[in-house]
C-alpha cells in the first residue's frame, strides 16, 4: 500500500509541473492563463503565436507522463499505471495552481509512451487525421482519447485498457467546455486566437 501511494504521489509530483505556465512566464508573455482559452496546454500557448513555446509545452508535459511511467517501471512495473493516474491528476489539479491545471492530452499521450508506445502512435495518428480534416484541437483529442481504450484492448493489455478508460473519463470531462463549444460551432480552431 505505501508503495502504491509513493507512486501516485511521485506521479502527482511530476504531473503537476505545469510547463506551460513556466515557459510563457519564462518568456515574458505574461500569465498564460489571461491568454486565449485560459488553459495552460500547448494549444493555448500557439495562441501567443509562440509556436517553438507551445512544442517546448507539449514535449514538457508529454514526458513528465512518460517520466512517471518509466520511473515506476524501474521501481516495480505492477506500479506503472497507478503512477501514470498520479501524474494525470497532478496535470489536470496541480496543487501550486490552486488546482486549476491542463486538460490533459500532452500528458495523456506521454503516459501512452511509457506504458504503449504503438497506442500512442495510434493516438498522434488519429488527432493528425482530424486535427487535419476539422482544425479543432479539442475535436481531435476527443476522438484520439475515445479510440484508446479499445487500441489498448486489442493490444491484449486490458489492465492499461482500465486505467485509459478512467484518464479519458477526466479528459472528456476537464473539456466540457470545448464540447459545449464544438456543439454550439463556436469553438476556435487551432492557431487561431481568442
Ligand atoms: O486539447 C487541448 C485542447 O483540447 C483544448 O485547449 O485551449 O482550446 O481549450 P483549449
Amino acid at each position: 500500500l505505501l508503495l502504491l501511494l509513493g507512486a501516485l504521489v511521485v506521479g502527482y509530483l511530476l504531473g503537476s509541473i505545469p510547463f506551460g505556465v513556466i515557459f510563457t512566464r519564462m518568456a515574458g508573455l505574461g500569465d498564460i492563463r489571461n491568454v486565449g482559452s485560459g488553459n495552460i496546454g500547448a494549444t493555448n500557448v500557439l495562441r501567443t503565436g509562440r509556436k517553438g513555446l507551445a512544442a517546448a509545452t507539449l514535449v514538457g508535459d508529454a514526458l513528465k507522463g512518460t517520466a512517471a511511467v518509466l520511473l515506476a517501471r524501474y521501481w516495480n512495473p505492477d506500479l506503472m499505471t497507478i503512477a501514470a493516474l498520479g501524474a494525470f491528476i497532478g496535470h489536470l489539479f496541480p496543487v501550486w495552481l490552486g488546482f486549476k491545471g491542463g486538460k490533459g492530452v500532452a500528458t495523456f499521450i506521454g503516459i501512452l509512451i511509457g506504458l504503449k508506445p504503438i497506442a500512442a502512435l495510434a493516438f498522434v495518428a488519429i488527432w493528425l487525421v482530424v486535427a487535419f480534416a476539422s482544425r479543432y484541437s479539442s475535436l481531435s483529442a476527443l476522438i484520439a482519447s475515445a479510440a484508446t481504450p479499445v487500441v489498448l484492448w486489442l493490444l491484449d493489455e486490458p489492465r492499461m485498457a482500465g486505467i485509459a478508460i478512467l484518464l479519458v473519463a477526466l479528459l472528456w470531462w476537464k473539456h466540457s467546455e470545448n464540447i459545449k463549444r464544438l456543439l454550439a460551432g463556436t469553438e476556435g480552431k487551432i492557431g487561431q486566437k481568442g
